[in-house]
């Protein structure tokens, strides 16, 4: 754990810069905190002026205290904040929590950076600008303007946003979601999600760890830090933006947007993404209070048809479809439900259920070694007492004698039924109002489990690849001052990376389009090469199924004639004469420069599905064979690959292939290569291969 991060979040000892003696500034605010929340280590508050405040003796500038400061909290007006950087560097503190606003947010850069700048120099760390502060349970700290610490448990919440956290810190106690710390983090001129995603991770009252998300600054080095992390990371998003879309040359630029490569890149580093701020609280409470779920054998306990069905619904929706239970577990079941109730799965002890019933159901069912993990769902009835039926739930998986699996539960009715719920959650039994919540907190365990799995992976790398050779082909056509690759550069440059590409070659006249398709053989495309000519079809400037040589000849006059009607000037290297590839499965690859997370791999089915659909899925690259294969499940057209109506599946090994290669490309290239796409890819029969038939390539800027 680093130690100076450590003393910024855990500090022995605190100053408050800017501490004030009137009770409605945010200056007196903290310093009362502090005090109301029994924070046990020395309080140093500074104030020119003030001898004292709430008992705590005042110095006049931080380098009057004759002790030493871990962190001081800064609450002056930004335009001092480079002043008493420097002043608490001088003086040795470790680490500053700078409440002040007034930074970048509202586009001063240059004092944000001149702030962090000074920090630097003296081994400081910044927690913010533009914050709330930082709240502990575990350390009795309120360094915050928010009133209370949160109702004590076992989650982190890092906020980007100070207004979301003092209304959550609110609402821990109506939701009953606990939290060990808050930490507000602003602006994150320093200290960013990564660090504390990292901090986190050792630290010892963290089990999960939940980011409301503006934007992230660093997104590889989130990645990075999130795949490390063996806790559960929640993370709600707020803002979708397609900013940028319209503006991109190619067909994946526009189909991106950093919505759906922000879920991209949560999905691959094993970052749950909340859908809501309800799903946030929900999910929160069964990941900090539950290990995750092992296998995909969930078994549900309930007193009601209804709410079993409704739960039943709720696991094939979040991804976990209940199976039947096994007989053995069948039988012993049935020993403790009356004869018209069933042991199948939900088991529907039924509402003449009582004590013995849960006690009994539940204890056998958790104990079981099918079992991966447990709903207990309970109606409230007039014949039982929620609070009983509650401890019945909790001395059953206490006696059960297993351990290490999740359970969930879920009490439906009144205000008992609230009282009941309170008092299971109270002892780490994730507890919610409805069937379905607590179905689908199973399903975020069971989903975090595989996601860690895959999440520590580390980062793909193919070995037949000459990467030498690809740039060498982009230096020639950044030599001639292009900024996009010609198709043929740009299928050189593929194939450089292992992708099976059409055989394709130029001609610059003719006659050799006619020696180079009889090379080729029969039949063959032609497609003219120019820089300025991107979208060549719009142009009229391709011919297909060209089959002989007077065919070649007059394709040749059609292709030029019509390039220079679309555009009179246009620069022209030749024609391409291209293998005419068989038809089969058409699908699109391409790639996007993310401004957050660098090069991200697109996938879709090509033709209408990509064209109107919009059907496509996005991966940050690199991505190995095993994610790329996952990739073709996640589009909504996967069956047309898996084979329908009698088709044969098509060559998904293959296209594993091409994407993971493809993927590696664009990572390794990501300096030089901004946009690219292979449209169409065509997938044949299963062991019959893929063949990149069209490509593109869009340099970056230099
Ligand atoms: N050293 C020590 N104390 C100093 C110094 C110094 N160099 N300079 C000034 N002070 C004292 C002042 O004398 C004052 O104390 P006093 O009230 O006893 O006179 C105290 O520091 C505060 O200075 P003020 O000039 O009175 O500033 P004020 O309290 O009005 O505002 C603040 C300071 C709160 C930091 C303000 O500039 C600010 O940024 N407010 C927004 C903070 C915020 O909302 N952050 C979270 C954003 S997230 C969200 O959206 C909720």
């Amino acid at each position: 754990m680093d130690p100076i991060i450590n003393a910024v979040l855990k500090p022995k000892s605190i100053a408050i810069i800017g501490a004030s003696t009137k009770p409605n500034k945010i200056g007196f605010k903290v310093v009362e905190n502090l005090k109301n929340c029994g924070y046990t280590g020395p309080v140093y508050p500074i104030n020119p002026d003030a001898e004292e405040i709430l008992g705590y003796k005042c110095y006049p500038n931080i380098k009057d205290v004759p002790y030493v400061v871990d962190m001081a909290v800064v609450t002056v007006p930004a335009q001092v904040v480079p002043t008493i950087t420097r002043e608490a560097g001088e003086k040795g503190v470790k680490g500053l929590s700078i409440i002040t606003s007034g930074f970048s947010e509202v586009g001063d850069h240059a004092l944000e950076e001149e702030v962090v700048k000074i920090a630097r120099e003296y081994g400081m760390r910044i927690i913010g600008p533009n914050i709330i502060g930082v709240l502990s349970n575990s350390d009795k700290m309120n360094a915050s303007f928010t009133n209370f610490l949160p109702l004590e448990g076992k989650a982190a919440l890092v906020s980007q946003s100070g207004a979301l956290l003092i209304a959550m810190d609110a609402a821990t106690y109506t939701r009953r979601v606990g939290f060990d710390k808050m930490i507000s983090i602003g602006n994150q001129a320093d200290l960013d999600f990564a660090d504390l995603i990292a901090y986190l991770n050792e630290d010892e009252n963290t089990t999960c760890i939940t980011l409301y998300i503006e934007g992230i600054k660093d997104g590889p080095r989130f990645m990075q830090e999130a795949r490390k992390c063996t806790k559960p990371i929640i993370a709600l998003k707020a803002g979708s933006s397609a900013h940028g879309a319209a503006a991109a040359a190619s067909h994946t630029g526009s189909l991106a947007g950093s919505a759906k490569v922000y879920e991209a890149a949560f999905e691959q580093a094993g970052v749950a993404q909340a859908l809501d701020l309800n799903d946030m609280f929900d999910t929160t409470l069964a990941l900090s209070l539950q290990p995750t779920m092992k296998g995909d054998n969930l078994l549900i306990v309930t007193n009601g048809g209804g709410v079993g069905v409704l739960a039943t619904d709720a696991a094939e929706k979040y991804g976990l479809p209940l199976k039947f239970a096994p007989e053995d577990v069948q039988a012993e079941l049935r020993k403790h439900m009356p004869s018209f109730g069933s042991a199948k799965n939900p088991v529907d002890i039924t509402g003449q259920a009582g004590l013995e019933g849960y006690y009994e159901g539940v204890k056998y069912a958790y104990a079981h070694p099918w079992v991966d993990g447990v709903v207990v769902l309970y109606c409230e009835t007039s014949v039982t007492n929620p609070q009983e039926i509650a401890e019945a739930i909790y001395n059953a998986l206490q006696e059960s004698g297993a351990s290490g699996k999740p359970v969930a539960v879920s009490l439906i009715g009144g205000d008992r039924c609230e009282t009941a719920m309170k008092w299971l959650i109270e002892r780490d039994i994730p507890t919610y109002n409805a069937p379905d919540l607590a179905v689908k907190a199973m399903a975020s365990l069971r989903k975090q489990n595989e996601m860690l799995k895959t999440a520590h992976n580390g980062l793909y790398k193919p070995d037949d690849v000459d990467s030498e050779k690809a740039r060498q082909i982009i230096a020639g056509a950044r030599a001639k001052g292009r900024n996009a690759l010609t198709e043929v550069e740009a299928k050189h440059v593929f194939k450089a990376y292992g992708l099976p590409v059409a055989p394709t070659d130029l001609a610059h006249n003719e006659d050799e389009a006619v020696k180079l398709a009889e090379q080729i053989g029969y039949p063959v495309v032609m497609k003219i090469v120019s820089p300025d000519i991107l979208h060549k079809s719009d142009a009229g400037a391709v011919k297909v199924n060209i089959k002989n040589e007077q065919g070649v000849r007059d394709a040749w006059k059609l292709i030029l004639e019509n390039s220079l009607a679309y555009k009179a000037d246009a620069e022209i290297d030749g024609v391409a004469i291209q293998e005419m590839a068989p038809w089969a499965t058409e699908v699109i690859v391409g790639s996007v420069n993310d401004a957050t997370f660098g090069p991200t791999l697109m996938f879709g089915l090509g033709g209408i599905f990509v064209e109107v659909m919009k059907d496509v899925t996005f991966k940050v690259a690199p991505i190995d064979e095993a994610t790329a294969l996952d990739m073709q499940s996640e589009i909504k057209s996967s069956k047309i690959l898996q084979g329908v109506r009698g088709e044969l599946p098509r060559d998904q090994k293959a296209l594993a292939k091409v994407l993971a290669h493809y993927s590696y490309m664009i990572y390794d290239l990501q300096d030089e290569i901004a946009e690219s796409d292979a449209n169409p890819v065509i997938v044949y029969e299963d062991g019959q291969g893929v063949s990149v038939v069209d490509a593109r390539i869009i340099l970056t800027k230099k």
